[in-house]
């Protein structure tokens, strides 16, 4: 029979990427878009034609108890988020509202629209499975390298606090209710479709700005951070694998190799044919209050488990963002959304 999927957050880098892959899969595929910005839907529409959309936010328990009534999804991937690190410390009340808060409102519909309770616990096989887009942002300050499912959390920001919370509440919903519940540990992963206002989208599009002689230079922060960046194409593949395993458990995913700003700016210069020493500029306001100096997985576990591999290296990530970029802004390809991140 064709699973069901609804996705949270489907109009995201993330969503639209598990959207393809889940109808290539045979899904059918719903997505929760907010009410607010119909671009933001029609967006989708033209990456993914096949997708049936329901209006619905995290901040609101009725929408998304609706939406998972109306839908009766065999899986839900809870993506929504605000997911741009600096906001954060700018928006914290909201911050924790949304991607804290909204992860233990998705679970409350699911758990609703279940009938279960504490004493009525969900029965494997028949319910609905949960995934939950936690972050390598909960490792922050990192008690270890690489990290792994067991290193502890020192979450650096508002929005790390906030995901720490929605980690462990779905982990308590799976141990309290029995629900299939599952955390995602993700790593940065970026792609043409990435937000403008993350370093590695920042970075590709200033190079094409730059190259087309839009721009004489790229206004950055702290060039010594050190993440591990994969693509997300491959990403949203491992969870999918997760939702199919027997018995729900959360995994780290990433690709075990960091790399820092620096040497992403060295990268994506070059492959333009340019200098970056030239054109970048130190912005002090850009550093974060706390930062994250490092983040590097141990992804063992998914590899041995869901025999998940990343295929796209750092380098070709890196490429394939110029190209994209400098397709899209000399008119060779159809914007993918407005590049103004500058003041990020
Ligand atoms: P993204 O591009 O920033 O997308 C965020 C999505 O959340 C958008 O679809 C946005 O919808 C939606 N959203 C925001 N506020 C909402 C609300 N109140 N109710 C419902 N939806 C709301 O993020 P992404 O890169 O795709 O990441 C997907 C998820 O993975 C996020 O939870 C992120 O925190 C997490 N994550 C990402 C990474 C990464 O490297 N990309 C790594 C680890 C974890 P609108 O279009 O309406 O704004
Ligand atoms: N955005 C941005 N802009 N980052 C900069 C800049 C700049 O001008 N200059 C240096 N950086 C550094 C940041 O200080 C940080 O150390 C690193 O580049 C990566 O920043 P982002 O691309 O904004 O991503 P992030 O690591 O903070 O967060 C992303 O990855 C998390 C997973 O680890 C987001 O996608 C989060 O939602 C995700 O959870």
């Amino acid at each position: 029979m064709t699973r069901r999927a609804l996705i949270s957050g489907i109009t995201g880098q993330d969503g639209t990427y598990l959207a393809e892959h889940l109808v290539e899969e045979g899904y059918e595929v719903w997505g929760i878009v907010r009410g607010h910005d119909d671009t933001r839907a029609a967006r989708l529409r033209h990456l993914v034609s096949d997708v049936r959309l329901i209006r619905g936010d995290l901040l609101d328990q009725t929408s998304l108890i609706s939406a998972v009534d109306q839908v009766q999804p065999d899986e839900v991937y809870n993506l929504g988020a605000i997911s741009f690190v600096p906001l954060s410390w700018q928006q914290s009340g909201i911050t924790s509202e949304v991607t804290g808060l909204g992860v233990m409102r998705m679970l409350e519909a699911i758990r609703i629209v279940s009938g279960i309770s504490a004493s009525r616990t969900a029965q494997l096989g028949s319910q609905i499975r949960f995934y939950q887009a936690s972050s390598s942002e909960m490792f922050g300050k990192v008690r270890e390298t690489p990290q792994n499912e067991q290193t502890p959390f020192h979450p650096r920001s508002p929005y790390g606090v906030a995901k720490s919370y929605g980690h462990y509440t779905t982990q308590n919903y799976r141990e309290s209710y029995g629900m299939y519940a599952v955390s995602g540990i993700l790593f940065n992963h970026e792609s043409p479709r990435r937000g403008p206002e993350f370093v590695t989208r920042k970075v590709s599009l200033g190079v094409a700005r730059i190259k087309l002689g839009l721009s004489e230079t790229l206004r950055l922060g702290n060039l010594d951070a050190r993440r591990d960046w994969g693509y997300a194409g491959d990403y949203v593949k491992a969870m999918r694998q997760m939702m199919a395993q027997p018995v729900p458990s959360d995994f780290v995913v990433g690709t075990g190799i960091m790399s820092s700003v620096r040497t992403l700016v060295e990268h994506a210069f070059s492959h333009a044919g340019l200098d970056w020493r030239g054109h970048v500029v130190i912005d002090p306001s850009l550093v974060r209050p706390a930062e994250v100096d490092l983040l590097c997985a141990d992804p063992k576990r998914a590899r041995a488990q869901l025999g998940w591999e990343p295929v796209v290296s750092f380098e070709e990530l890196v490429r394939m963002m110029v190209d994209a970029d400098l397709a899209q802004l000399s008119g060779r390809s159809s914007p993918i959304d407005s590049p103004v991140a500058e003041h990020f």
